[in-house]
């Protein structure tokens, strides 16, 4: 079968330089465009269980790293390593074979044993990386690093290694690698040990901590994460502020020489690039979700919950990153300051339960829902219950409710990118206005079009659904224009092609020395609506 090339995509600035420069300096050996891809991610895009008459069946991978990297499968050759989560994903990986995704896409698990994949992944990457990245901590109380977190650690350590060790298996193939968030920081300089001259992309889809909350992790703990993602040739972000923070933390571990301006790390023997390299959302992806029966029997259910109100809504994980209890309250106080809304507006929030072996969720997640209840005992009639609440996991639901809200409200206290700001506008056919934290990654592509406000601060988000409900008609329009103009910009295919093409550009980089020497460093970018410019 012939290698198929991605759609060319419209807005990679560099492309025609890159070209250009191709054919003065063709590489050794095969452009990253055209090389085989290996995904490498936690949580797989297919996960297996058996149906009724015991047959193995596929179903999708939820969260928004799936869902933001679903495009990357269109290319031709590609292979996702996955740890086995379900049973018999844990039964496929033992019998060592790859399944099908597609004509020439396969997944591959890694097993981890139970007990370790519980440190792995509960304790270490969600209690404390998770935790660390969105700056969850009630830092007088927690955390408390004992035992068990050197333990967590070193299952972390282990399940990093066994990961490097899949992937190193591929290297005969010259691919290039795409290492996916906190849960696999400390792959890509494993992987470098293992097969020198991999080409590999480390990619945070989380926001990355400030230099000085990330010293809250014990040193060495700190040092090596970094070290580890400083292994990559592409360190990649959502946006220029989690980039800057990655750098400036860098700049704190003794081995690494961090040069601010042009985003480099290098250590002993290999330098890596910082890049801001934001999600796109898949536009027909979304259309076809909302043709389907279940979108479909959504949206009358949800335009019947609006009836004649405006609907206020909000789709989230039920977690504590995403601000659930302060959204509440602000919605709280603007019906205690705006009683002409009593009756007039209802806010349906949809929660798709989450890591709920976690107590920190569990806790969390009771005090929303007691939160709802109150306010809706307190100000509810007997007509109108002021928060109508749905816990399921159901993305075609979301889909159906995206089309009939009057507000959406997106007030994350920190967010690497939040593809809800994204897909919501896309899919809303009332134009619908956007409340939007201003610490989410997707501030910088859309936030000139939404109704931004500090998530921390009740009373300017409850301004902000005030404004939200009494934006005029023209200027709602306007700005769900610009939105939906803004998102479209962009697509998986694109996303996939900078880190591509940035891989390329580094290898072409070091072939020319002479070139390098003469250069001064300059920042560059890579969208235009990043926030700020540079790297
Ligand atoms: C969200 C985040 C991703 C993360 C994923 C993990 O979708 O945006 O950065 O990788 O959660 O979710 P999980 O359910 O696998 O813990």
């Amino acid at each position: 079968m012939g290698r198929r090339r991605p759609a060319r995509p419209r807005n990679v600035r560099s492309l025609a330089d890159t070209a250009i420069r191709m054919t003065e300096h063709p590489l050794p050996g095969t452009s990253a465009m055209e090389a085989p891809v290996v995904v490498a991610s936690n949580r797989g895009p297919i996960s297996y269980s058996r149906d009724d008459r015991g047959r193995l069946v596929p179903s999708k991978g939820a969260g928004g790293l799936v869902t933001a990297l679903s495009g990357v499968f269109f290319h031709d050759d590609a292979t996702w390593v996955a740890a086995a989560i379900s049973d018999e994903d844990v039964e496929i990986a033992r019998g060592g074979r790859a399944v099908g995704a597609g004509p020439s896409q396969r997944v591959r698990f890694v097993d981890i044993p139970s007990d370790r994949f519980d440190l792995y992944y509960n304790e270490f990457a969600n209690r404390v990386l998770w935790f660390i990245h969105h700056y969850l901590w009630d830092v007088p109380r927690a955390p408390v690093f004992g035992d068990l977190t050197h333990e967590a650690w070193r299952a972390y350590t282990e399940v990093n290694l066994a990961f490097a060790q899949e992937l190193a298996k591929e290297a005969k193939r010259d691919p290039v690698y795409l290492v996916q968030d906190y849960h696999l920081a400390l792959v890509p300089r494993m992987l470098r040990e293992l097969a020198p001259e991999a080409r590999i992309v480390h990619y945070t889809h989380t926001p990355f901590a400030g230099a000085q909350y990330l010293r809250i992790l014990p040193t060495r703990i700190r040092q090596d994460l970094i070290r580890g993602m400083a292994g990559a040739d592409i360190i990649g972000f959502q946006s220029r502020a989690w980039a800057e923070n990655f750098l400036l933390c860098a700049r704190q571990v003794p081995d690494l020489h961090v040069d601010l301006r042009s985003g480099r790390v290098a250590s002993e023997d290999h330098e890596g690039q910082v890049r801001t390299l934001p999600v796109a959302v898949n536009p027909h992806a979304l259309r076809e979700a909302a043709t389907t029966d279940r979108a479909k029997e959504a949206r009358l259910e949800v335009d019947e919950v609006r009836g004649d109100r405006k609907l206020l809504l909000r789709v989230d994980r039920l977690e504590p990153s995403k601000n659930i209890v302060r959204g509440f309250l602000a919605y709280e106080l603007f019906l205690k300051q705006h009683k002409e809304w009593r009756g007039k507006v209802t806010f349906l929030a949809l929660f798709s339960p989450t890591r709920e072996k976690l107590v920190e969720y569990q806790t969390y997640a009771d005090e929303c829902l007691g939160e709802a209840t109150r306010i809706n005992e307190e100000l509810g009639t007997k007509g109108w219950e002021p928060i109508e609440i749905r816990l399921q996991e159901d993305f075609l639901y979301a889909v159906g409710a995206y089309g009939a809200y009057d507000a959406l409200m997106v007030n994350s206290v920190f967010d690497g990118m939040n593809l809800v700001a994204m897909e919501g506008p896309l899919m809303n056919e009332r134009h619908g206005a956007l409340i939007l934290s201003t610490n989410v990654g997707a501030i910088g592509r859309i936030g000139r079009y939404a109704l931004t406000t500090n998530p921390f601060d009740v009373q300017e988000t409850a301004d902000a659904i005030a404004a939200a409900m009494e934006l005029p008609k023209e200027e709602r329009r306007r700005r769900a224009r610009g939105i939906s103009r803004s998102v479209l910009a962009h697509t998986p295919e694109t996303w996939l092609w900078n880190q591509l093409e940035g891989v390329d550009e580094l290898r072409r980089r070091s072939l020319e020395p002479s070139e390098k020497s003469q250069e001064p460093d300059q920042p560059r970018r890579t969208f235009d609506d990043q926030i700020g410019g540079g790297y």
